[in-house]
């Protein structure tokens, strides 16, 4: 388990000083992916360079698995070198631009973290074998990173990031240089890494699709503060500041309704005795026949303009935007009839 409580880290420029974290308490659980986004600047590469004290915090407590209980007050710790040492071991750091070393091949790159481990020759080529097969790359132990493309670097790097068999994987933005399709093959091999290995991920970004795609809990950083965490389905179908509404929308595909709205699109103008509204599905509302059976008790039309399901840690989430249309009096009938089925309803015109 990793426990952060009341970290502070504030950086002492010419031009001022910048609080990049503050006042930041946070609980990961092991064998958790743990997601933490935000807007450029957030202070999120600040905070995990401060989890590994990459990064020295002016203040806070970190408590790092089984690792002594590690307290900074005024940017100085106690710990020795020795434990310092051990708990860095314990995480693997992988990075945007992969931090290859390029005058060295694959197999090399991979090795050198055990380089100083006092393994034998013979076990660090055993071991990164066995790396190269977890990350599937065994066909390219003798190329250079140039000759590799931006997936395979990243693999290589993954490699090099387990190669002490640290509990913790620390990924900064890891996909943030790849495309599509190359970003999904690194987030599947990394929810593989985390269930066969039972590794703990804490992953950077700023794309919420990613988060959707493998964390189970998400933290919000804005300012340098956490300002909304929890369960990644929860936050998606409830989220509450405004910061984390906005990173929902930006990863849902219903959100085009907005654009629509303002390009006054046909299918989102409304006439009189119409209404726009987006409805919500989560796991505990009564399912999509409710629109049926509003249509018919409430003496309503329903016109489907935009919807969709995601399935957000194995659980789906359901959402639509639709024109309401009927006499005032069976509009509140039929909005009222979703809100007893717990389908969240939003009038957007
Ligand atoms: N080494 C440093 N020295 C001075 N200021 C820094 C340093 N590193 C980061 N900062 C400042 O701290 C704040 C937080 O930066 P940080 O890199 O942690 O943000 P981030 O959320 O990772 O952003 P990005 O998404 O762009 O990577 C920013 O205002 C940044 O300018
Ligand atoms: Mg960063």
């Amino acid at each position: 388990m990793i426990e952060i409580k009341k970290l502070n880290k504030t950086y002492h420029l010419k031009t001022g000083d910048v609080s990049a974290v503050r006042d930041v308490n946070l609980t990961i659980h092991d064998g958790e992916i743990y997601g933490i986004i935000g807007y450029s600047g957030a202070g999120k590469s600040s905070l995990v360079r401060c989890l590994n004290l990459l990064e020295m915090p002016d203040s806070g407590i970190l408590h790092i698995n089984d690792n002594p209980e590690i307290v900074i007050e005024n940017g100085r710790t106690r710990l020795s070198e020795r434990d310092l040492g051990r708990m860095r071991r314990g995480m693997g750091m992988i990075f945007q631009h992969f931090n290859l070393l390029d005058r060295s091949t694959v197999f090399d790159n991979i090795a050198y973290p055990l380089r100083y481990s006092g393994m034998s020759r013979k076990d660090i080529e055993a071991r990164v074998m066995e790396l190269l097969e977890l990350v599937d790359l065994t066909d390219k132990r003798d190329v250079y990173p140039s000759q590799l493309s931006g997936g395979q670097k990243q693999r290589v790097a993954i490699a090099r990031a387990l190669a002490n068999k640290p509990s913790v994987l620390l990924s900064d933005e890891a996909t943030s240089a790849l495309d599509p399709e190359a970003t999904e093959s690194i987030l599947t091999l990394l929810r593989s890494l985390n269930q066969t290995l039972g590794l703990t991920i804490v992953l950077i970004t700023h794309e919420m699709a990613v988060i959707k795609a493998i964390c189970q809990k998400v933290a919000v950083m804005e300012n340098g503060y956490v300002v909304e965490e929890g369960n990644v389905y929860d936050i998606f179908a409830n989220p509450k500041e405004e910061i984390t509404r906005r990173f929902v929308n930006s990863a849902s595909p219903l959100s085009r309704v907005h654009k629509m709205l303002e390009e006054d699109n046909p299918l989102t103008r409304i006439k009189p005795g119409e209404m726009l509204v987006r409805l919500t599905f989560d796991r505990d509302c009564v399912g999509e026949s409710v629109i049926s059976e509003v249509s018919r008790s409430c003496g309503i039309n329903l016109n489907i303009v935009l919807a969709n399901v995601d399935i957000i840690d194995g659980a789906p989430l359901g959402g639509m935007v639709t024109v309401l249309s009927g006499t005032p009096e069976n509009l509140e009938k039929a909005l009222r009839h979703f809100e007893r089925a717990q389908i969240k309803v939003r009038r957007l015109a």
